[in-house]
């Protein structure tokens, strides 16, 4: 048994602040921090030639991890992936259309739910974990390695409806219509994201976030079902399997259910959409909630005086708090990179 007094707290800020810590710096890093605003991820890829071609192919994948970590020097890089390689690796045909997005082959009935199955899981997602493996040990010891999956909600929108679109009208008619039918589709895609987060975490990944990009698609009764439900048996899996291994929730546009989803899943770290008050959310969640977010991924595409304010009122928030910089949602693609160097910078030079 390690005594607690003899464990030593980690090298890496942004895990210190997940477990709680208020760190003298803030740790930050940006979702969507790797892709197509950065010229030298617009050259990898088409050197790659598709998108799947480069999430799979663990050398490349490891480079796009790193590119942006080169530039900005953030506190974590998140492994160059998608929340779709789990419809992939269910059976589902899946393609990104350049200018469209992804396109499934949609299923929507019972049978094609209890179809699917987990032959294929490790075989298909074996180069994501080799380029963990890599990134892991390519990386300074003082950044954080993430992993990261779709919530089964938002995974489960992309599969039904066959593509986005932000309304997934059919999913939801579905959803609302046969509960208990939908539940065999979101079980089996918990069950599939729990193996896949075990298998990134023993790949070297020191946290992971959970995207669940389209939670603010269910009310209540629903949100529990579909939203609360399956990130709590997620996370109760991965701390039976690694006590106290920080774990990153993401239930964007949940607006006030942030609350109860902190509350009843026991997730410790919660990542905020630009939506959400910070200074409600920590009084609603407590000071044992370590807050990540949430400017507006506008405000780093217009830059200049607009992004310094943005970001001094979210630095001069959680002052005081547990906290980790952040983006409310991913960086757009139009965004100059010198913007990103700028609010870097800003995030840097600010001292608690
Ligand atoms: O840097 C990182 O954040 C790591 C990589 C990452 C990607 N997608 C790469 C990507 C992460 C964490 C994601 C998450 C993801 N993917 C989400 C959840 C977060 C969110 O944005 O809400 C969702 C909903 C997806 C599904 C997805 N992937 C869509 C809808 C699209 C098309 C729209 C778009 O932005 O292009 C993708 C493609 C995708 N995923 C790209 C990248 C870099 C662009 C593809 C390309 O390079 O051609």
């Amino acid at each position: 048994m390690v005594l607690p007094f003899l464990k030593k707290p980690s090298p890496m800020r942004l895990i210190r602040a997940l477990k709680g810590e208020v760190t003298s710096e803030v740790p930050f890093w940006y979702m969507r921090q790797a892709g197509r605003y950065l010229p030298e991820y617009r050259d990898l890829r088409m050197k790659a030639g598709s998108f799947l071609d480069l999430c799979f192919n663990p050398e490349l994948a490891m480079e796009a991890t790193l590119q942006p970590i080169r530039r900005y020097d953030m506190d974590a890089a998140i492994i160059f992936s998608d929340i779709l390689v789990i419809p992939y690796a269910l059976g589902q045909r899946l393609d990104f259309i350049e200018k469209e997005g992804p396109k499934l082959d949609p299923i929507q009935e019972r049978d094609a739910f209890l179809k699917l199955n987990f032959d294929m899981l490790e075989d298909k997602l074996s180069p994501v974990y080799e380029a963990l493996k890599l990134t892991r040990a390519a990386l300074d010891p003082s950044k954080a390695l993430i992993g990261f999956a779709g919530a089964p909600w938002t995974v489960a929108c992309y599969m039904v409806e066959g593509e986005g679109g932000g309304e997934f009208p059919l999913t939801r008619q579905i959803a609302f219509d046969n509960p208990e039918i939908f539940d065999i589709l979101i079980d089996k895609i918990v069950t599939a994201t729990t193996t896949y987060l075990l298998r990134q975490i023993e790949s070297g990944a020191d946290a992971v976030q959970l995207f669940d990009s389209w939670a603010g698609l269910l009310p209540e009764p629903y949100f529990t079902r579909w939203v609360i439900k399956p990130a709590k048996k997620i996370a109760d899996a991965i701390d039976r399997a690694h006590k106290g291994f920080p774990i990153i929730g993401f239930p964007r546009g949940a607006g006030e259910r942030y609350v109860p989803f902190a509350k009843k899943t026991g997730i410790r770290a919660i990542a905020l959409d630009q939506n959400v008050p910070l200074p409600w959310a920590r009084e609603m969640m407590g000071s044992k909630v370590t807050l990540q977010g949430n400017l507006d991924p506008t405000s780093l595409l217009s830059g200049g005086k607009r992004l310094y304010q943005d970001a001094m009122l979210i630095l001069e928030a959680c002052r005081h708090q547990p906290f980790v910089f952040n983006l409310g949602h991913g960086i757009q693609k139009e965004t100059p990179p010198e913007h990103v160097a700028e609010l870097s910078q800003i995030i840097k030079n600010f001292k608690r």
